[in-house]
């Protein structure tokens, strides 16, 4: 079946479809050779000062020696990787908090720097660390693109999402942005949209907010829980509802549509020319290094070790850290390309060359056309408003499927320990 052809898709149906096609095997994979072309690295730092409640990513409490150790060893993987021939064109080192440990982060980018010279170095952080000390730090090793998690400016949600103690208030969080905004090229803010108990004033007073301080790049999630994450997001902030996400979407479109342009269905900017938006969306190859990050390298995605001490102990005996992957199909791999270009609101009119592959591509592009989701621009098909919340729609359950993938993983991890508990008691 291709991925479009039962336009008009709802949200259950595109849940089913990915649920359906990410089916990793807990196989022992083995990093394929280095590719000849430059690939986008991902680098993940999975600790954090104050863990969020609707938080999907593999992160745990900081702790500063477990940190440290864990610095040492992904300096060590990307010299491995450089030595087993990678080359890099874009650094992203996301989390966790990157910038938990200024010092380690630097010395981790510097290392970059040297081994690969990259174009863009970015790094994800917390608005606690919007100070002049560090933004000067970063900037001096080399960091062009800074990207901060707000995910809203109410402070009744801020604390319901357990972050107004460690991450300040709304009151703390605007002059920081309007001090860290100048510093980079690009300058991101990562806010959330329907969040149980976020009014539709709510989101709208956090848009004025944000345009008043004339933030370069704004990435508006839609809110992405798994069903582990919805019913425990409930006791904390009250019951997930997919209903309103459709009119909060066009009121943000409508706030910030005369001063941003939309570069993906969910990423306002302010300047396309440094429109940095999601590695994965940007890069044909991905290589993630450290614990839990995903690689997506010659149609196969591939996950590493979720267990932090083990993916330490691994990398320094030199010995694999993945732990699972899932070899795509051509049919899946062009599904999963489409919808990347989808979200970045314009479809490439080349047609693949393999019939059957073309076959499918052209029923999805009827399809798509048909529901004037997209239209013909020049040499390519540029999404059209009512199809950006598809694209939107589809991305989301892309990520929600990730992120189910994510639980599995730590779930798996934690029975593991559980056993060796056992086994030692
Ligand atoms: C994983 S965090 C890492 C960087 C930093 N710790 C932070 O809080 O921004 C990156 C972004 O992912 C987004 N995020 C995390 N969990 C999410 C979820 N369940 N739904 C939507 N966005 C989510 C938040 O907007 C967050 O800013
Ligand atoms: S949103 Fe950011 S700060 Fe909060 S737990 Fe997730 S990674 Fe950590």
């Amino acid at each position: 079946m291709s991925l479009f052809s039962d336009l008009p898709l709802t949200s259950a149906a595109v849940r089913r479809l990915f649920r359906h096609q990410l089916h990793l095997q807990p196989i022992r994979p083995t990093l394929p050779h280095a590719l000849k072309s430059k690939v986008a690295l991902y680098l993940h730092i999975p600790f954090c000062e104050s863990l969020c409640t609707y938080c999907t990513f593999h992160r745990v409490l900081f702790s500063e020696p477990l940190a440290r150790a864990y610095f040492a060893a992904l300096r060590e993987d990307i010299r491995q990787a450089h030595a087993a021939g990678w080359q890099v064109s874009e650094v992203y080192i996301g989390g966790g908090t990157p910038t938990v440990l200024v010092d380690e982060l630097c010395t981790t980018l510097t290392l970059c720097q040297t081994l690969f010279a990259p174009k863009v170095m970015s790094v994800e952080t917390n608005p606690n660390h919007l100070v002049p000390a560090t933004l000067t730090a970063l900037r001096a090793a080399g960091v062009n693109r800074l990207s901060v998690g707000v995910q809203s400016l109410d402070n009744t949600l801020l604390r319901a999402m357990n972050r107004f103690e460690a991450y300040g208030s709304a009151e703390d969080i605007l002059p920081r942005l309007a001090l860290a905004n100048a510093y980079f090229d690009t300058f991101n803010v990562d806010m959330i949209f329907n969040l149980p108990g976020q009014s539709v004033a709510s989101l709208q007073q956090d848009a004025l907010a944000l345009l008043e301080a004339d933030i370069k790049q704004i990435s508006w999630y839609p809110l992405m829980p798994t069903r582990q994450k919805t019913s425990l997001l409930r006791e904390s902030m009250g019951a997930y509802q997919l209903k309103g996400e459709h009119k909060k979407y066009q009121q943000l479109c409508r706030v910030l549509g005369h001063r941003y342009t939309l570069s993906s269905a969910w990423c306002f900017n302010r300047n396309t020319v440094n429109a940095h938006d999601e590695y994965v969306t940007q890069n044909e190859h991905y290589l993630g290094l450290g614990s839990g990050a995903f690689s997506y390298v010659n149609h196969q995605l591939l996950v590493n070790d979720f267990n932090i001490e083990r993916y330490i102990e691994t990398v320094q005996a030199g010995g694999n850290r993945l732990v699972a992957g899932q070899h795509f199909t051509p049919a899946q791999a062009l599904s999963y390309r489409m919808l990347l270009q989808l979200f970045s609101l314009q479809v490439a009119a080349v047609a693949p060359v393999d019939r059957r592959l073309r076959k499918l591509w052209s029923a999805d592009i009827a399809a798509l056309k048909t529901a004037r989701m997209i239209q013909v621009a020049d040499d390519a098909y540029v999404v059209t408003e009512q199809g950006r919340y598809l694209a939107l729609a589809l991305m989301r359950e892309f990520y929600v499927a990730v992120n189910t993938l994510r639980e599995q993983m730590r779930e798996l991890q934690a029975s593991e320990q559980r056993i060796l508990l056992q086994e030692v008691e």
